[in-house]
């Protein structure tokens, strides 16, 4: 799809060499804006956006959000944060100054520029839910001193920043609470559900269900997730959000095993493991106001995402 010139935007994506934010640069450069991707390459990887090197509307650059960034753009989706408990607990304080000095330095670019600013926030700002599903309403349940609270706490004082500089300085704000994406490109050893089942079903090992795999979680397929995030950008000014993306529809860990098992074709047995500290027993969106506000709701079934991203990662030869 193209668009005509004088709807061409000038688009900062942080985190674009990510798993999401690479899909997102996909998605604005077919939509005919100049993307600029910034991104320090701590969980992102060139390999995700290789293939819009060379296009004339594409740009990359290395930075560390938490270091101030002097560009001119007309919007920016702040993704930059590792978003895998693996990746965020290897170095929690630089995990919380992502979120926090990050989101003030994105926050004061958008101000300075006049420029709308998306925030990628996230399910984990309501903690082990006392509330079934989650609304927006919904304030949490969150340990802040946790090996968890890195990126929960610093998510949830980004998401204040946000406010903060909507309320206090009048910035165009919008703030996505993303739930469990999945899809092509998610990082092989990040030890996410998903991609954890994928890889040992693909190599025949035994699939690892924590406690008893009871535990359930909604998964979004990544091309909605992305749908979700520049419709909330495109939305009208008083849409700030907080805005629940995601799938409702519910599955236990175990579902989840056997629907893999299924679609690999694997011969892999289920072990169990102990359940991780501050490991929510149930997540699941209320995407209400998705579906209100940006006329928003997923699309991909589990049994064809699943099916796509078993091919990425047979592609990736992980077997
Ligand atoms: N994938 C999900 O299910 C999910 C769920 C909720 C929220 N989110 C949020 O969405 C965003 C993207 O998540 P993802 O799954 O693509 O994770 P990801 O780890 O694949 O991508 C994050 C990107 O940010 C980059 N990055 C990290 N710290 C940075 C810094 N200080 N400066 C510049 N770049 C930095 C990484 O190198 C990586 O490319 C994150 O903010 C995450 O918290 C994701």
């Amino acid at each position: 799809m193209s668009r005509l010139y004088s709807s061409r935007k000038r688009i900062l994506v942080t985190g674009g060499a990510g798993f999401l934010g690479s899909h997102l640069c996909d998605r604005l450069i077919a939509d005919g804006h100049d993307v600029l991707c910034a991104d320090n390459f701590f969980t992102g990887d060139k390999s995700n956006i290789e293939h819009l090197v060379g296009e004339p509307r594409f740009e990359l650059l290395r930075h560390d959000i938490t270091f101030p960034l002097f560009v001119e753009v007309d919007e920016i989706y702040n993704l930059a944060c590792p978003a895998s408990p693996i990746h965020y607990q290897h170095d929690p304080v630089q995990t919380t100054k992502t979120s926090v000095h990050g989101s003030i330095n994105m926050l004061g670019l958008a101000k300075r520029l006049k420029a709308k600013i998306l925030q990628a926030s996230t399910s984990e700002v309501y903690g082990d839910p006392a509330v079934h599903p989650q609304t927006e309403g919904y304030w949490g349940h969150v340990n802040p001193i946790g090996p968890r609270s890195c990126y929960d706490e610093g998510k949830r004082c980004a998401e204040t920043l946000f406010f903060d500089y909507h309320r206090q300085h009048g910035l165009e704000i919008k703030v996505a609470r993303i739930f469990n994406t999945y899809g092509p490109r998610m990082h092989p050893a990040d030890g996410r559900v998903v991609s954890n089942f994928i890889v040992q079903a693909l190599k025949g090992e035994s699939i690892t269900l924590y406690g008893d795999g009871q535990q359930s979680r909604s998964f979004c397929y990544v091309d909605d997730l992305i749908d979700g995030l520049v419709r909330l950008m495109d939305s009208a000014a008083e849409v700030t959000g907080p805005i629940n993306l995601g799938n409702p529809r519910e599955f236990t860990m175990a579902e989840l095993a056997a629907q893999v098992i299924a679609a690999t074709g694997s011969k892999s047995e289920l072990t169990h493991a102990p359940l991780p500290e501050d490991d929510p027993r149930q997540r699941q969106p209320d995407i209400g106001k998705a579906r209100q506000w940006l006329g928003w709701e997923p699309r991909v079934p589990l049994a064809d995402g699943l099916e796509r991203t078993i091919a990425y990662f047979r592609g990736l030869a992980v077997a």
